[in-house]
């Protein structure tokens, strides 16, 4: 097949990264997560000390090379898959990704990777705004308390303990900057398919989605 485009939207914490990563596994293809192009961004801002409020601190971007291999995210050639996860990055990510210089230099990329291949690209503007015309949409939820749960866990098997009821406050904050934000806000595509994960394992929601994959490939 020539190219496959497929969108995965959703909150923090829905398992669009984990699903994903798995799908393309499964079937040989490409897989984006662009929440940790947004991240290394902001790793970058960070390191650099920029003024992460000022949108024109973000020209480095021109300078700056960001890839995404193998689920391993590259910094100018470096591998920053851990350095990107950490408090510091989560918490300033929202207001770097907010602004549009940001957004449109990512755009490029992300769309740049995408032509003429077999893809599964994540984030929260895929659908909307990376590849509308993906031949597949989906729009993954949970309720807060779930996504909770699920990052208590991640951090509890790395040896970290955190405050679950905080954890519960610092995504419904996060929820609602990422969709209240002016430029691509986080939104249900029209024709995206909404996949509830709250009481399924990651294995039914990656087996729905293949099987929702290889609908639309006996369509064509
Ligand atoms: O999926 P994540 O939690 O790693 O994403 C980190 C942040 O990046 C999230 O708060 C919103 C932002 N983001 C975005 O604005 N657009 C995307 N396509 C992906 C992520």
């Amino acid at each position: 097949m020539k190219e496959f485009h497929v969108a995965i939207d959703g909150p923090a914490g829905s398992g669009k990264s984990t699903i994903s990563s798995q799908i393309a596994q499964k079937l040989g293809w490409i897989h984006v997560d662009t929440g940790a192009m947004y991240r290394a961004v902001t790793l970058y801002a960070l390191e650099n000390q920029v003024n992460l409020n000022n949108e024109d601190s973000y020209q480095f971007l021109d300078n700056v090379k960001i890839d995404y291999q193998d689920d391993k995210i590259l910094l100018n050639g470096k591998d920053v898959s851990r350095e990107i996860r950490s408090e510091e990055v989560t918490n300033n990510v929202s207001l770097v990704s907010s602004f549009p210089y940001v957004r449109e230099k990512m755009v490029f990329i992300q769309q740049k990777a995408a032509k003429g291949k077999n893809i599964i690209m994540d984030g929260r503007d895929i659908g909307t705004v990376v590849l509308p015309n993906a031949k597949l949409k989906i729009f993954l939820t949970a309720n807060v308390e779930e996504r909770a749960k699920r990052r208590y866990n991640e951090q509890l098997i790395k040896g970290v303990t955190v405050d679950f009821e905080e954890l519960v406050n610092d995504i419904a904050i996060r929820d609602k900057k990422d969709s209240t934000r002016k430029e691509s806000p986080l939104k249900k595509a029209v024709d995206a398919c909404v996949i509830d994960t709250t009481y399924l394992t990651i294995e039914q929601v990656v087996d729905k989605i293949i099987n929702l994959i290889e609908k639309k490939e006996n369509e064509q």
